[in-house]
């Protein structure tokens, strides 16, 4: 039987200096197996043109459509309607990355920067030579490498973290399973230590005040908690 739900959003144009915060009601007609996603799209062709938010996939590939949806994290094309019984659903942008319109933020930004910060790719010593084939290396170590980097880059796990909120230049859960990503991998040649100068202070690894909200978030089930602290044990052991 279907029902009348209703989503409220911020609505808000950081950009439009006439732009105020206000929270708007639409009532709409909830479909089976309806998402946010969808949801949202249909409240943009029949109710408000004007409604932003962002969607590439809408299959929790792209990391585009991250949101706060009843006060938590969440990616709205995997978030089902019906998991709100009283089909009250309130919708508010991610907070930490600047608000491009209502629930659109700018994550690209954000990620550009801390990818720099941690120096985000393989750092090898040896002359790259395209005639030769990748040094192999053994399956279950490139299995793990595999499973961390299925992160989409959604900042579910930065906008649930209390550090990143109060630190501006905190570099998250994604940019310490980063860094535990390049040192599992044998193609990198970095050095604890080199590590250390990237993520050794309190914008890195020594940020992190362990209430691992970041794992409860993460769309992907990365295994941040257990990577943030085999990151600490290393580092901490260089302090
Ligand atoms: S670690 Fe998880 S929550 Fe964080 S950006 Fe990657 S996929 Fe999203
Ligand atoms: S639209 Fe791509 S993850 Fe939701």
């Amino acid at each position: 039987m279907s029902r009348e739900i209703t989503i409220t959003t911020l609505k808000y144009n950081p950009s439009d200096e006439n732009s105020q915060p206000t929270f708007v009601d639409y009532t709409l007609e909830e479909t089976p197996g309806m998402t946010l996603y969808i949801a949202l799209s249909k409240i943009k062709a029949t109710l408000d043109h004007d409604l932003t938010s962002d969607f590439v996939c809408r299959a929790g590939i792209c990391g585009a459509c991250g949101m706060i949806i009843n006060g938590k994290p969440k990616l709205a094309c995997r978030t089902l309607t019906s998991e709100f019984e009283d089909g009250k659903i309130e919708l508010l942008p991610l907070p930490t990355f600047k608000l491009i319109k209502d629930l659109s933020v700018d994550t690209g930004s954000w990620m550009k920067n801390m990818s720099m910060r941690v120096n985000s790719w393989i750092v090898s010593n040896e002359e790259y030579d395209i005639s030769k084939l990748e040094k192999r290396i053994e399956p279950e170590v490139a299995d793990e490498v595999f499973e961390l980097d299925r992160c989409i880059e959604c900042g579910l796990c930065v906008a649930g973290c209390s550090t990143a909120i109060m630190r501006e230049d905190f570099v998250g859960a994604v940019g310490l399973n980063r860094v535990a990503r390049f040192s599992i991998d044998p193609h990198d040649d970095r050095t604890d230590e080199d590590f250390y100068e990237l993520i050794g202070d309190d914008e890195g690894i020594f940020g992190c005040m362990s209430l691992l909200a970041c794992e409860d978030h993460c769309p992907k089930d990365l295994p941040l908690q257990s990577k943030i602290a085999y990151m600490r044990r290393k580092m901490v052991k260089l302090a």
